[in-house]
């Protein structure tokens, strides 16, 4: 179950999460060897992956992009969804955390559907063809936010999905002056976001609030 922000109750999240697939012995076994590895533990909840996957399915997504891959779990539990021949191409600017998620995706079951690219977020994808994409989830600096839905729009075919973590801001998006200092970055992207017309998107209150979003013809 999620240990982030509360955006419903814990008894709600709770019982959601009892309801949908956790993580599995080799995902259980990657954190613990990320914990000792001194990599934090700020990857997304099961019940996200859940869903990540539910909407990867819907949209028939073979291509999928991420920012911020941290120690590759999100990676593996959207590559899970993805066909014979689908790919997660996922972008990461630590090399600490690429060597392990390098490592680690190697050993799953989804070794031929991801790879790790290293690097800046918004160097990266600006390498990527436009109108290529079928998914971008997005994960990383909360900053870079504005720059990569920038790319997001341009990479992500007619009706693609747009994915953003954290839009709850560790759950102090409505504090005034919130301690994050990520956070006022999010509130002013949500804002965005909400009034970006190239997009019809809302925050979906699980985890820390995750922006789903189509991208309009
Ligand atoms: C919240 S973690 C990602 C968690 C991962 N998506 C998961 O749920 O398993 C954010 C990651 O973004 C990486 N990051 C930070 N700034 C970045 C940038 N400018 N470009 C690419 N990755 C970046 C961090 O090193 C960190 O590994």
């Amino acid at each position: 179950m999620s240990e982030s922000t509360a955006a419903i109750s814990r008894g709600l999240i709770e019982y959601l999460a009892a309801r949908t697939a956790g993580d599995d012995a080799f995902l259980r076994e990657l954190k613990a060897a990320a914990h000792a590895a001194g990599i934090p533990s700020i990857w997304i909840p099961p019940e996200e992956g859940s869903l990540l996957q539910v909407l990867l399915r819907v949209a028939r997504a073979t291509e999928v992009v991420e920012v911020g891959t941290l120690a590759g779990y999100s990676a593996i539990w959207m590559a899970r969804a993805l066909p014979a021949g689908g790919r997660v191409r996922t972008i990461e600017l630590s090399p600490k955390h690429a060597a392990f998620a390098r490592a680690w995706i190697a050993r799953s079951d989804v070794s031929e559907r991801v790879e790790v690219l290293e690097g800046r977020g918004g160097d990266v994808l600006r390498t990527m063809a436009a109108s290529s994409v079928d998914a971008v989830f997005l994960d990383a600096d909360k900053s870079g936010y504005a720059d990569y839905v920038e790319q997001a729009a341009r990479i992500l075919r007619p009706s693609g999905l747009l994915l953003v973590d954290n839009a709850f801001a560790f759950g102090q998006v409505l504090d005034a002056e919130p301690e994050d200092r990520e956070a006022p970055a999010i509130q002013a992207f949500n804002e965005q976001l909400a009034r970006d017309t190239r997009f019809q998107s809302l925050i979906v209150p699980i985890g820390d609030g995750l922006w789903v979003g189509a991208r309009r013809a």
